[in-house]
């Protein structure tokens, strides 16, 4: 079709759009394409507006690479990572989801670790944690040997791979559930911390006046055959991040009761001073377990 004026664009696109074989392909892009003609005209975009748009997306994809992934930030910085996370998960958004977004920083392969073992491998700050992990399934039974990766930041605010300080898979480990479900580690209480803002979503963030915080937290990522994969965060109650996250991650199911001692013997003899402990509780529902597409290698 010639396109005669404006108004012949959104149908003439339409119409190419739908030789595609596949009914999904052919619904989520006649949808993608009608907002995104919509949105064009809402806001009247100039030309000049529609090259930002473009520059914006090709540093997106420039300032990605093996170890950092600015596309999926961007996609958590607006929002659509939570949402998409939210409408899919905790019995298909009927219900308040106990899943988190899986963000940016989970690497596959880490380091198996038993069940009750230390994460810390190499000299980190910041008080000890231990962390006692129970996994069920829907009716309460035990989920036996499911396979459960666990990663956070630093004390200091970094993720293993961005930080040349920190020994390669510091802060991150592989754990499997015992016959009663579950499983235990040893870590440091995590800090809140600052997103990258060297990229495009940095420059978003600075117009649009946002801090670059996350509150607090441990990321958790658990699957076994059978069982839908679960992908969540448990954050630290009590941190001021907690009702502003800059990636709009915190639900209330989420926060968790991070337990402050003083005084009493902790469960390493080389704890002196302060330590934390926290119990996480976990139930599995029937589905298919699908890992996601690691964000870095
Ligand atoms: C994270 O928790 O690792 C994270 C999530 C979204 C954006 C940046 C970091
Ligand atoms: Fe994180």
């Amino acid at each position: 079709m010639i396109i005669a004026n404006e108004d012949d664009v959104t149908p003439a696109v339409l119409a190419a759009m739908n030789q595609a074989d596949d009914p999904r392909v052919r619904e989520v892009m006649a949808a993608l394409v009608k907002h995104l003609h919509a949105f064009a005209r809402e806001v009247k975009l100039t030309e000049d507006e529609w090259g930002i748009g473009v520059d914006f997306i090709t540093r997106l994809g420039k300032k990605t690479t093996d170890t950092h992934n600015e596309t999926i930030l961007c996609s958590d910085a607006v929002g659509l990572s939570t949402m998409v996370c939210l409408m899919n998960n905790g019995k298909n958004g009927g219900t308040e989801s106990a899943s988190a977004l899986l963000g940016p920083f989970w690497r596959m392969h880490s380091p198996e670790t038993k069940s009750g073992g230390s994460i810390v491998r190499s000299p980190t700050p910041g008080p000890a944690l231990f962390v006692d992990c129970e996994v069920k399934d829907a009716k309460g039974k035990p989920v036996v040997d499911a396979e459960i990766d666990v990663w956070h930041a630093s004390t200091e605010g970094m993720y293993e791979n961005q930080d040349d300080t920190q020994a390669n898979m510091n802060l991150r480990g592989k754990f499997h559930t015992d016959k009663d479900g579950r499983f235990s580690f040893r870590t440091v209480l995590p800090a809140g911390y600052p997103v990258p803002v060297d990229g495009p979503v940095g420059q978003l963030l600075r117009a649009q006046n946002r801090h670059r915080f996350r509150p607090a937290h441990l990321h958790f990522l658990l699957n076994k055959s059978g069982f839908k994969t679960l992908i969540t965060q448990i954050f630290v109650n009590g941190d001021q991040y907690l009702d502003s996250d800059v990636v709009f991650g915190v639900t209330p199911p989420l926060v968790g009761d991070y337990k402050l001692h003083t005084d009493g013997p902790a469960p390493a003899p080389d704890v002196n001073g302060e330590w934390y402990s926290l119990d996480a509780h976990f139930v599995m529902e029937p589905g298919n377990s699908k890992l996601p597409i690691p964000p870095i290698a």
